[in-house]
């Protein structure tokens, strides 16, 4: 049965290949960072999670430390039961906080991960088996989207779905409230959502969360060109790409690309097709985009939701919001 939905879900190869192939023929050439996250990508943002520079994995830690009483008062309301699902969700160090002061005050919950990364579903899984025994889990494999459609099915309890990290800011703003508004029409009124959004600060904090001394950010970068290598048997030659971040401090657009130094072509095996580079063309590989209290309301009310409450660590690097279904 888990087998099956599993395999519904799954992103065919083809699909990974015309994706791909699409965006290197586009112009300007993108690829979605969605396709960072194979197990070394998975393994190098766990690195990037430990860096100095990048704050934001603590800074969500500490907003839960600091108010996961209040969290629960919000979910449980009059301790109701609910689902807590979340999206995209990783190794669950920032979740377990909860989790585990949930399970303390005997919360009546159950607690739904979906990753498109299986292998990391597992871990997580596994870790929570000796963690927090008590803890009822049910990973969901698959698209936020394809999984989306599975919840409607569940049964009347309340829903709060997490989406930490600021992973939102993988999309941009129309992109964003075109997610968060699927999200809402499998919801039901009174339903919430709690989102770790990024905040605009100093310019060079961010610049430098991103490119980091020790490149483990470049390697992750970098990371999607031996993958396109390994498994549509591209020959790209890494020592002729370099990873390049900006950062716009009016748009909030945090960008990664990855930079040609020469003019080259790089063949693609899978589907057999060259792609032409010149010398210093980029391919936009992420947008982790930086927010401010007006982009989070707009967000909120364009998709359907109401802001309850806004949480934020001791240096205002970070805001987890509490929405409701509206
Ligand atoms: C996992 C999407 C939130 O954009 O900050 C980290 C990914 N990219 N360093 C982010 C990432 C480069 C990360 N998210």
């Amino acid at each position: 049965m888990e087998k099956e939905l599993n395999e519904e879900v799954l992103l065919p190869t083809d699909t990974f290949a015309s994706e791909i192939d699409a965006g290197l023929s586009a112009s300007p050439k993108a690829i979605s960072s969605r396709y960072f996250y194979d197990a070394e990508g998975d393994r190098l943002f766990q690195k990037i999670m430990q860096l100095d520079e990048y704050y934001l994995s603590r800074a969500e830690y500490a907003i839960f430390k600091e108010h996961k009483e209040l969290l629960l008062q919000y979910f449980a309301d009059q301790r109701t039961a609910f689902h807590l699902m979340e999206f995209g969700a990783g190794d669950g160090w920032k979740t377990k906080v909860l989790l585990r002061h949930f399970i303390e005050q005997h919360a009546k919950f159950d607690y739904r991960p979906i990753d498109i990364s299986g292998n990391v579903l597992q871990e997580l899984e596994s870790s929570l088996k000796t963690e927090l025994p008590s803890l009822q889990v049910q990973g969901m494999e698959g698209e936020y989207f394809e999984v989306l459609n599975q919840m409607q099915k569940t049964d009347g309890q309340r829903k709060v779905v997490l989406f930490l990290g600021s992973n939102i800011g993988n999309f941009r703003q129309h992109q964003a409230i075109s997610f968060l508004s699927s999200l809402r029409a499998s919801l039901n009124q009174g339903d919430m959502v709690l989102i770790g959004f990024d905040m605009k600060k100093d310019p060079h904090v961010i610049r430098n969360a991103y490119d980091d001394a020790s490149g483990v950010t470049r390697d992750f970068n970098m990371n999607l060109l031996k993958r396109l290598n390994i498994e549509l048997g591209a020959n790209f030659d890494l020592t002729k790409f370099k990873h390049y971040q900006s950062y716009d401090p009016q748009s909030g657009e945090c960008r990664s690309y990855l930079i040609s130094l020469a003019e080259q072509e790089v063949t693609m095996q899978a589907i057999g097709v060259s792609y032409y580079f010149k010398k210093w063309e980029p391919i936009h590989v992420e947008i982790s985009r930086k927010f401010d209290f007006e982009t989070i309301n707009e967000l909120a009310a364009s998709s359907g939701f109401g802001v309850v409450k806004n949480l934020q660590d001791t240096d205002e690097y970070f805001t987890d919001s509490l929405w409701v279904a509206t």
